[in-house]
Parts: structure tokens; sequence; C-alpha cells
């Protein structure tokens, strides 16, 4: 009997998607749907249940291989799992790590998104720990700019991270295919996407994973960084690096201390991030391109960057400049906190040149200086230490001639005698 009451409950639930997921697809209209209802409704008056598949189908509203192509996109939308307290809807994507869900807050009768972590990621305890911790941090921050975190839970040995149901895209979606953003748009999306780093850091949070897939844009403009508190993976140099190619796809926008898998590392790291996303929003292209993984760590490790205005001439100096500066391979060459990287940027948007930039960028060509210079001295010296040796066998090798020399003398003498 039960049994047969929850087969009966998932009928229905597959019936409303399935009612829902046509009119979104425009193959029914709202009323179809209701008329195909009414019919079923009568239909199970008469002691013969149909499905509302079957009524679509027999009343010529869908045919049957849209039918299947719908069946798919709800097998890939409902999860394998329920989660007390909200209705899943609908999936709304996938990224290499977890599956993010339209729910609606049944309290609250309010969308939501829910991200589900994958057994894998919810079997690790010291992983789990750090979630938690991480998304009650997240909770308490409030920004506009923020995807609000909004609850951490666990249902069926599953771990989720429930927060604001944003509709609209992502700035990923706006540079498939090469596309750029004019830099006035760009600078608008950073100067947001800045304030909410300032808001988390103040508050001791770092991002780690600041890039377009977690910027988010809205219908009316706002920009809003996504997964804010959402614990990575990984603590140490291999574990970091391994994240890094399997967790995150290609490292596009990792900074070096990052890869290194420091343990210290700080809100210069989300600086660094914001920088490199700032250069692909302005040029259409990532600032290191390679074939694998970790090729692209290498080269934000050891390898300079193309300067973004020598790919975007039109691009002012300004911007150019702060990105190399928020993009050095140090930290200590980048800005030191967000808050002085938002004035260059406010200053930028003002059309006035940014006073930071030049600043650091003058350090940061005197620290190469120094850092070449003593390069240079260090190399000079090894030369010098291998010279010595070669030296001693030069003279080695003469006294040796002379020797020779004056043995045959010797012999020559003797022998004319
Ligand atoms: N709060 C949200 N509101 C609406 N849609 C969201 C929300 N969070 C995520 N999404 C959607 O779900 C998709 C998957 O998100 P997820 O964070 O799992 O991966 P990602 O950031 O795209 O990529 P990666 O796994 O490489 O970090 C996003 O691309 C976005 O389209
Ligand atoms: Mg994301």
């Amino acid at each position: 009997m039960g049994e047969g009451k929850s087969k009966e409950s998932k009928e229905t639930n597959v019936d409303s998607m399935l009612g829902r997921l046509v009119i979104e697809k425009n193959l029914c209209t709202q009323s179809e749907v209701e008329e195909c209802l009414d019919v079923m409704k009568n239909l199970a008056r008469q002691g013969q249940p149909h499905s509302l598949s079957d009524a679509l189908v027999a009343q010529g509203y869908v045919t049957a291989t849209q039918l299947n192509r719908m069946r798919k996109a709800i097998d890939d939308a409902r999860p394998t799992h329920r989660i007390p307290g909200y209705q899943i809807l609908e999936k709304l994507g996938a990224g290499a790590m977890a599956t993010v869900f339209k729910a609606k807050q049944l309290s609250l009768d309010r969308d939501v998104a829910i991200k589900v972590l994958p057994k894998r990621l919810s079997e690790n305890p010291e992983y789990v720990e750090r979630f938690y911790q991480e998304g009650r941090a997240a909770a308490r921050l409030n920004h506009n700019n923020i995807v609000q975190a909004i609850d951490v839970g666990s249902a069926s040995g599953y771990h989720y991270f429930v927060m604001e149901y944003v509709e609209g895209k992502t700035v990923y979606d706006d540079l498939a295919g090469g596309r750029a953003y004019p830099e006035a748009e760009a600078l608008d999306i950073v100067i947001q996407i800045a304030e909410a780093l300032e808001h988390a850091h103040e508050r001791g949070l770092i991002h780690r994973d600041v890039k377009p897939k977690n910027i988010m844009i809205t219908k009316d403009g706002v920009a809003k960084l996504a997964d804010m508190g959402l614990a990575r993976e990984a603590e140490d140099e291999q574990a970091a690096q391994m994240e890094a190619g399997r967790a995150y796809g290609t490292p596009y926008y990792i900074s070096p201390e990052q890869i290194r898998g420091e343990l210290d590392i700080d809100f210069r790291a989300d600086i660094y991030s914001l920088g490199a996303t700032f250069y692909h929003m302005v040029t259409g292209r990532v600032p290191f391109e390679a074939a694998t993984p970790s090729a692209v760590m290498h080269k934000h490790l050891k390898e300079a960057l193309v300067p973004p205005d020598h790919i975007n001439s039109s691009l002012s100096v300004g911007v150019a400049e702060v990105i190399e500066v928020m993009m050095a391979k140090r930290p200590a060459d980048r800005y030191s906190n967000v808050t002085v990287l938002l004035e260059d940027l406010e200053r930028i948007k003002a059309g006035e040149a940014p006073l930071q930039a030049h600043h650091l960028f003058d350090e940061g060509a005197l620290a190469n200086l120094e850092k070449n210079k003593a390069e240079i001295e260090k190399q000079w010296a090894e030369k010098e230490a291998h010279r010595a040796p070669l030296g001693l066998k030069m003279a080695v090798i003469i006294m040796a001639g002379l020797l020779m020399v004056a043995i045959l003398a010797i012999i020559i003498i003797l022998s004319q005698r």
C-alpha cells in the first residue's frame, strides 16, 4: 500500500515536471496541458489511469520522439535522492565538482539553487568538515554581489549547499567562442566582483576560485560572485595540482601560489584570479593557453604575461596596467588588498590614470631588476668557481709542456756529445 502511494507520488512528480517542460519548450500551451490533465482525470475515474505523457501523445500535442527526449531531460534533472524541505525542480548545470539543481524551498515558497556534492567528496570527512565550516562563514556574508549562501546539510549520504537562485547567465557564457567584452562593461563587472571580494576578505573569507564560470549576471546587469564559501578540496602541493587538473578543468585563472600548493595563501590569490578573468574579458583570450592543465600551470608559474593591450590594441593603458599588476607572479608585486585595487578601478572608470598600478609597476620592475642583478651575480660567481680549476689545469699543462721541452733539450744536448 505504502509502496503504491510512493509510486503514485513519483508519477505525479514526473508528470508535473513533464508538464512544465513541454510548456517551456513551446511544444504545448498551458491550456493544452490542462486539457490533457482533464482527460487523465476522466480516464482515471473510468478505472483506466493514464500518465500525462500518454495523454499528450493521444491528444496529438507531442510526438513519441519528442516525448523520449523530454524523458531523458527529466531523468537528468531528477537527483537520485531527496532533500527534505526542498522540492527539486530541474537541473541547472553541472561543473567538474558537483551538480546544481533549481529547487523550491518549501518553508519560504521561494526558488533556490542547490549544489549537491558527489559521493567521492561526501565520503571524505576532512573535506566535509571544511565544507560545513566555510559554508557557515559564507552564510554570514550578505552582499548584493555575492550569491547568498543559505544552508548546508546532508541527506541520503550526500552533502549539499543551498544558495540564492540567480536567473541569468555566467560571464563564461558571454566569453564562449572567443568573444570579448567592451572595456567599460568588463570594468563595470570587475568592479562589482571586487566589491564582493572586499566584503568577503574583510570578514576573513578567501574565495579561491574566482573565474568566469563563477560570475553570474542577472537580467538587470548585476554581477554576482558564485561559490563563495565552497571549500576547495586540496591543502597540499600534490593535491592542489591534482585538483587543479581534475576538479577545475584546465586551470586558466589559478594563482601561482595555489599551484605551488602553498598553505598560507591570502586574499591576493583572489586578486590574481580576478585579474586573469579581467584579462580574458577584455582580450577574448585566456592569459596562458597550452595543451594540458600542467602546461598551463607551468606558464602561470614561469612565463611572462603577454600584455593585454598587445592583444587588444584599443585597450586603455590604465586597464592594461591594472591587469598586469593584478597578475604579478609574486603576491608582493600585486595590489596588497582589494580596497586599493578598487581605488584604481574607480579612477579608470572616471577616466583618470590608475595611481597604485603606476607605483606597483615601478616597484615590480625594480624588484625584477634586483632579481636579475642577483641572478647575473650568481651566474658570474658560478663561472668564476669553474674558472679556478680551469686556470689550475692550464698551469699544469703549461708546466708539463715546459718540462717536456726541457727534457727534449737535454736529450738533444746529450745526444750531440
Ligand atoms: N546560484 C545559482 N543560480 C543559478 N544557476 C546556478 C547557480 N550556481 C550555479 N549555477 C549554474 O550551474 C552551473 C554549474 O555550476 P558549478 O558551480 O557546479 O560549476 P561551474 O562553476 O560552472 O564549473 P566548475 O565545476 O568548473 O567550477 C553554472 O555554470 C551555472 O550555470
Ligand atoms: Mg561554480
